[in-house]
């Protein structure tokens, strides 16, 4: 028997979206004010979702303890209350949410062993949410 389980988590950190691809007309029309030199902050509320067979002995997917511990560790300790622009994370990508998203999708698909993920969501603001869910597996 297959289950779900998500689990929420909180980071604030701060960006600013400029492509180094663009000239500084192009980034104005693109990013807006969020093209603003000196930044803006996020509130960012993270929600991990892994899957697996439930444990007959524990009767669950995974103990949510390994996996606070594993996000704590590895995600939140790095990018919390950091710029993002000033990460090496970022040093070639845009620091947008989109690409936060899939960076994080990256570190929990690599590093988290204990189950199956299934998705990370990024809630940016209030009004706005990312999804990654990873590459489509290739036809066959
Ligand atoms: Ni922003």
């Amino acid at each position: 028997m297959k289950a779900h389980l998500s689990r929420r988590y909180l980071f604030s950190a701060s960006h600013r979206l400029h492509s180094d691809g663009m000239s500084d007309a192009e980034n104005r029309d693109t990013y807006g004010k969020c093209n603003n030199p000196f930044g803006h902050g996020h509130n960012y509320v993270l929600e991990v979702t892994v899957s697996g067979r439930v444990d007959e002995k524990t009767g669950m997917v995974c103990n949510l303890a390994d996996l606070d511990a594993f996000i704590e560790k590895e995600v939140l300790t790095r990018y919390d209350h950091e710029n993002l622009n000033c990460l090496r994370d970022f040093a070639h990508h845009v620091p947008t949410t989109e690409n936060l998203c899939m960076r994080i999708y990256e570190i929990v698909k690599r590093g988290f062993g204990l189950a199956h993920l299934d998705k990370v969501r990024l809630e940016e603001t209030m009004m706005n949410s990312f999804e990654y869910a990873g590459a489509a597996e290739p036809q066959r």
